[in-house]
């Protein structure tokens, strides 16, 4: 295979690290904070699915409303009686502010100046809508870094629908094949894979990758390794 002419990243769990409201998450109910931010990710993801896959996407709702009923949910269900409680919606809207400008993983600068010196097209391709993603980027100083944001929200379906992926060949003016794509996130690896993208899982929480019968044409533990598409 040729080496890619782009590289385009998934964005939360892969440049912006979604539990790190876990810390916050503890504060607000001691004892649930790490359960609370994998429930609320693993949530999250399946209503985007939920949306995406009922109705061919007339349910759909943008990812920061998604994310914000994932964690309603999410605090009802691990820590019962929550919802009566007269802070409730004032907890709620203090995680989500958190959620807003997630810290980013410490190697995000150094990846993209260097694919960028490497003389490679940067972007994003998110499930996240584009005010969120917006705010995200500035909050961790990656906006010259990134000649491409493309968020999902124009075909109204989440990844891993194909009209999702589609919007990074689009965007570029390349084929799938031609697009080097990373994800933290195993599924993302795999559905980009099937798509036709070059694929690097990077498999930060040292997790087995999805049992589908299709591998990730890389996997790395950390960006550093978008080295293998340079
Ligand atoms: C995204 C989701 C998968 O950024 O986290 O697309």
């Amino acid at each position: 295979m040729d080496k890619p002419k782009a590289i385009l990243f998934d964005a939360y769990g892969t440049l912006f690290d979604v539990y790190s409201v876990g810390l916050l998450a503890e504060q607000l109910y001691p004892g649930h904070g790490t359960a609370l931010s994998q429930l609320w990710r693993d949530k999250q993801i399946e209503y985007s699915r939920l949306v995406t896959t009922s109705n061919h996407g007339a349910h759909y709702r943008p990812f920061w409303d998604l994310t914000r009923a994932a964690l309603v949910y999410a605090v009802k269900r691990l820590v019962p009686g929550q919802a009566d409680k007269p802070d409730f919606d004032s907890r709620i809207d203090q995680l989500m502010n958190q959620y807003r400008s997630l810290s980013a993983f410490p190697e995000n600068r150094a990846v993209l100046q260097q694919i960028k010196d490497a003389g490679l097209v940067t972007g994003i391709l998110s499930n996240g809508d584009p005010a969120m993603l917006d705010l995200a980027i500035k909050s961790a100083g990656l906006g010259g870094l990134l000649d491409h944001v493309i968020s999902v929200d124009p075909v109204r379906l989440y990844k891993t629908a194909p009209e999702a992926y589609a919007l990074g060949e689009q965007a570029t003016g390349l084929r799938a094949r031609q697009i080097g794509f990373v994800s933290c996130n195993a599924w993302d690896a795999l559905a980009a894979t099937w798509y036709g993208y070059q694929t690097l899982w990077v498999n930060r929480y040292q997790l087995p990758f999805e049992e589908l019968g299709t591998q990730p044409h890389h996997v790395g533990s950390s960006l550093r390794d978008v080295r293998v598409f340079l």
